[in-house]
């Protein structure tokens, strides 16, 4: 069934209060549309855990470093209502920009630390913009619950940390990505790349598993790191920022996976950039 389409906040509140009144857990997916099968693992994950569910989606000025980004963002709204049909949801919020930053709007929400590495470094303000809107969705939708990718790691870390350190009581679940038959994590950036990129980007992940199966078994981080970036460079990635091992909680840099971590990187391929994170483990 198609679910109502709300663009205002006070429309949004007035669908949401009986749902409060009655005691039913509210799950929220957020987006910024283009919807693939890894947001559509989200709002499977989300039916079966809440009685009610909304999914977002809000192409967000505010985490965007350049205009040009933002601009060739794909908005496809048609199509991602046409997706969610199968999933009955309770609504689809699509507030528009004034909406969510009205005139004279001057608060952000920052989460220091967990903000300085792996993509922060490279985006800066990228995840102030993130933690914001993701902190006024959930206020917005009143969400009990919230359901996020694992393939964005790092954001997945801040937001939960985000909502920790302010006392929001949304509870946010983690999801494993989803990834295409060839293993490349599916992302909405993916429209982008050429077909002749499309066939050397699975390489990320492929150097990525060789990695993580050589540190299981105890070879030294570092040559493993170089090699695997020479490689990815000769098939054509014109520059890695970042293929690091972390740990899962802080973040912190990890030579040896003594806690729980995982390998991230972010390299461009044809003016894309592309991320992925896989577990360190056996
Ligand atoms: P967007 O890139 O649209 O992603 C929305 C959600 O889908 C995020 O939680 C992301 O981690 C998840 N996702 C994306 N690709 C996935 C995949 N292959 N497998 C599983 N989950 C996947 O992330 C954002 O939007 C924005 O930053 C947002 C949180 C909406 C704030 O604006």
């Amino acid at each position: 069934m198609p679910a109502p389409i709300l663009r205002q906040l006070d429309v949004l509140r007035d669908t949401t209060l009986p749902w409060r009144l009655a005691g039913e857990t509210i799950g929220v997916v957020p987006t910024m549309g283009a919807l693939h099968d890894g947001h559509l693992s989200l709002v499977e994950a989300a039916k079966a855990a809440c009685d009610r569910v909304i999914v977002t989606i809000f192409v967000n000025p505010m985490q965007f470093n350049n205009p040009e980004d933002l601009e060739n963002y794909p908005r496809t709204e048609h199509d991602d209502a046409r997706k969610l049909e199968r999933f009955n949801i309770d609504a689809l919020y699509v507030p528009d920009g004034p909406q969510m930053y009205p005139d004279g709007f001057s608060s952000k929400v920052t989460v220091t630390g967990l903000t300085d590495v792996l993509c922060g470094a490279h985006r800066p303000g990228h995840f102030d913009g993130v933690a914001t809107v993701v902190a006024k969705l959930f206020l917005q939708t009143s969400a009990s619950d919230a359901f996020f990718g694992e393939k964005d790691f790092q954001q997945l870390q801040i937001v939960r940390r985000m909502a920790r350190d302010l006392d929001i009581p949304t509870i946010v679940h983690g999801c494993p990505t989803i990834r295409e038959i060839d293993g490349l994590a599916m992302s909405s950036r993916n429209l982008l790349l050429s077909d002749r990129a499309r066939v050397t980007a699975p390489r990320l992940h492929e150097e990525m598993e060789t990695m993580t199966a050589a540190i299981l078994d105890g070879a030294p981080f570092a040559p493993l790191q170089e090699a695997a970036v020479k490689r990815l460079e000769l098939a054509g990635f014109t520059k890695v920022e970042y293929l690091e091992m972390r740990a899962n909680d802080d973040l912190s840099l990890l030579d040896t996976p003594t806690r729980p971590a995982r390998l991230l990187a972010a390299a461009w391929l044809a003016g894309v950039r592309l991320i992925d994170n896989i577990a360190v483990e056996a």
